[in-house]
């Protein structure tokens, strides 16, 4: 590890990586195809769902993730981390519809299904999840095909039943029904802890990461993927909407079952705690020269008030 070290610095030249190649790629110039088959508004929606807004974690812990195991950000880790920034763009646009949790207000504007309307909303996620594997599959030879394959299997898995999907399901089967720890807990993984996990693995699947760091990788992404979602339930709870961006006091009015409605608040603090210490130890155990990018990201992510 050489140098010193500015998670400021770091953040700031990577998310100006992020926004360009977002603005780029969602985009009818992105390709002569695109260009020519996707109707404007429809570009228009998933624009406004992905642009001017969002903090960019899951794209940041690709990079992250890259650079621990191979020394540099690659094109396939650009491409990983826009796509899995546009699944879970998919995921806010469906999560924020009247037939799921029914928010108006998202990263602070109007959500897409008020300012567009309920079918283009299903659209513009519709759109959004498939130009994700579009982006993990360049038909030039920027990325090795058993590369892209493996991108895109780690991004369907987080994405699906097994996943993202899956734990929406659980999320909307269990409001108003207490939830053991258990089930909280899995619900959680599901719903927000698996794209996060995969937005680490990914990362690792850009470079040649050694079994031993895939295995504390996987683990550091288990721990984060958690806490964030153990963060966002103590947000909705104490933060404002201007700071928040969306909507706060939705879980209680919704009875949804979170880490605060299960343990309290400062509990859930606590817990937070814990899992940031997890992913640390994990990151220790890794045999990854320089892992202050990921460490970094993790305390982000427990500490965030937005
Ligand atoms: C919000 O995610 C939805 C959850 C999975 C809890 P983020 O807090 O990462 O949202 P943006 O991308 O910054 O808007
Ligand atoms: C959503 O969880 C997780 C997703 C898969 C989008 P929440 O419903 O708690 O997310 P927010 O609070 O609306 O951002
Ligand atoms: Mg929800
Ligand atoms: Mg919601
Ligand atoms: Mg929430």
């Amino acid at each position: 590890m050489t140098g010193t070290f500015d998670l400021n610095d770091w953040c700031t030249q990577h998310l100006q990586r992020v926004e360009q190649a977002l603005d780029t790629w969602v985009s009818v110039d992105a390709s002569s195809d695109l260009a020519h088959a996707a109707p404007a508004d429809l570009m228009l929606a998933m624009r406004y769902a992905v642009l001017d807004g969002g903090k960019r974690l899951r794209p940041l812990l690709v990079l992250a993730a890259c650079e621990a195991v191979s020394g540099e950000v690659v094109e396939a880790a650009l491409r990983a981390a826009c796509a899995v920034e546009l699944i879970h763009a998919y995921s806010l646009v469906h999560d924020d519809m009247p037939c799921m949790d029914n928010d108006v207000l998202r990263r602070g504007k109007p959500t897409v299904h008020v300012q567009f309307g309920s079918a283009s909303a299903l659209l513009a996620g519709d759109a959004l999840q498939a130009l994700a594997f579009e982006l993990l599959t360049p038909d030039d030879a920027a990325v090795p095909a058993s590369r892209q394959a493996r991108l895109c299997r780690l991004l369907a898995r987080a994405a699906g039943c097994a996943g993202m999907a899956g734990g929406q399901a659980i999320d909307l089967a269990s409001v108003g029904r207490p939830l053991t720890e258990d089930q909280l807990r899995q619900m959680h993984q599901l719903k927000t802890g698996a794209l996060l996990q995969a937005s680490v693995m990914m990362g690792a699947a850009c470079g040649d990461a050694t079994a031993q760091a895939v295995k504390a990788l996987q683990a550091y992404g288990a721990a984060i993927g958690l806490a964030f979602q153990v963060v966002d339930d103590i947000l909705d709870v104490t933060a404002d909407s201007a700071t928040l961006g969306k909507t706060p006091g939705k879980d209680q009015a919704q009875h949804k079952p979170t880490y605060v409605s299960l343990m309290g608040l400062e509990r859930a603090h606590a817990y937070a705690q814990t899992l940031y210490q997890q992913a640390l130890a994990a990151l220790a155990s890794s045999g990854l020269a320089d892992t202050r990018a990921l460490q970094g990201l993790a305390s982000l992510m427990v500490q965030r008030s937005s």
